[in-house]
């Protein structure tokens, strides 16, 4: 069976049915990645009023030019990414105990014009601090491609802050944005408040967001 057919035949809600099985899918999809359910988050995100999704720390621009949107800054991949990550928008699949988040947003262009079907890919610590750096299930390990307003959600629990070195990381995501097979971006997205942020090497705040009852939002621009 291939791929894609296994997303679309995953017993996927009308909605998720529509995205993944339009998705560019890249890198293998191992078995484990079928359990994706796509959840309200969207429909939490612009509440069905067509309106822009917020931007987080994501400035926009108007003049008389029309609205520029900023492209957004990379960051480090850093040594977890792994290849191959499963398509699913639900990585709170475990049974682990933390605190709810959905992360969600939209894919950009520089002219602030959503992008349909780019591939949002996030990895993440789960909430220990630890990554999954060697199980077939790749825990809190997600890509979703965008719907045609080029909005994205994962649910997943706040990632844990781990060492580096002698002191900690910030809780932080890592994420990949692809446009056709184009990477297009690798950055880290941190949140508002937390007390590592500003001793981080890599920290920028204009790639911070804030929680606001378990949700967090980011327009990504590339
Ligand atoms: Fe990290």
């Amino acid at each position: 069976m291939k791929r894609r057919e296994f997303v679309c035949q995953a017993g996927l809600g009308t909605i998720a049915l529509a995205v993944a099985c339009r998705a560019p899918v890249r890198g293998a999809l191992d078995s484990g990645g079928a359990t994706d359910t796509q959840n309200p988050p969207r429909s939490m995100v612009d509440a069905g009023q067509n309106r822009p999704i917020e931007d987080g720390g994501n400035p926009r621009e108007v003049d008389g030019g029309g609205t520029r949107c900023s492209r957004t800054e990379p960051d480090i991949e850093g040594p977890y990414y792994r290849e191959g990550i499963p398509v699913r928008s639900n990585l709170n699949i475990h049974g682990d105990v933390g605190e709810p988040l959905t992360f969600a947003g939209t894919v950009t262009d520089l002219a602030c014009v959503p992008i349909a079907n780019a591939v949002v890919e996030l990895w993440q610590a789960n909430p220990q601090g630890d990554y999954d750096t060697s199980s077939s299930e790749k825990r809190y390990y997600g890509q979703v491609a965008t719907d045609a307003e080029g909005a994205f959600s994962f649910t997943t629990l706040m990632p844990g802050r781990y060492l580096n070195g002698p002191t900690y990381r910030p809780a932080h995501l890592h994420l990949k944005v692809w446009v056709g097979n184009e990477r297009k971006l690798t950055t880290q997205i941190y949140f508002d408040d937390d007390p590592y942020n500003e001793s981080d090497a890599w920290y920028d705040a204009a790639r911070s967001v804030a929680v606001n009852q378990g949700l967090a939002t980011y327009r990504f621009t590339v």
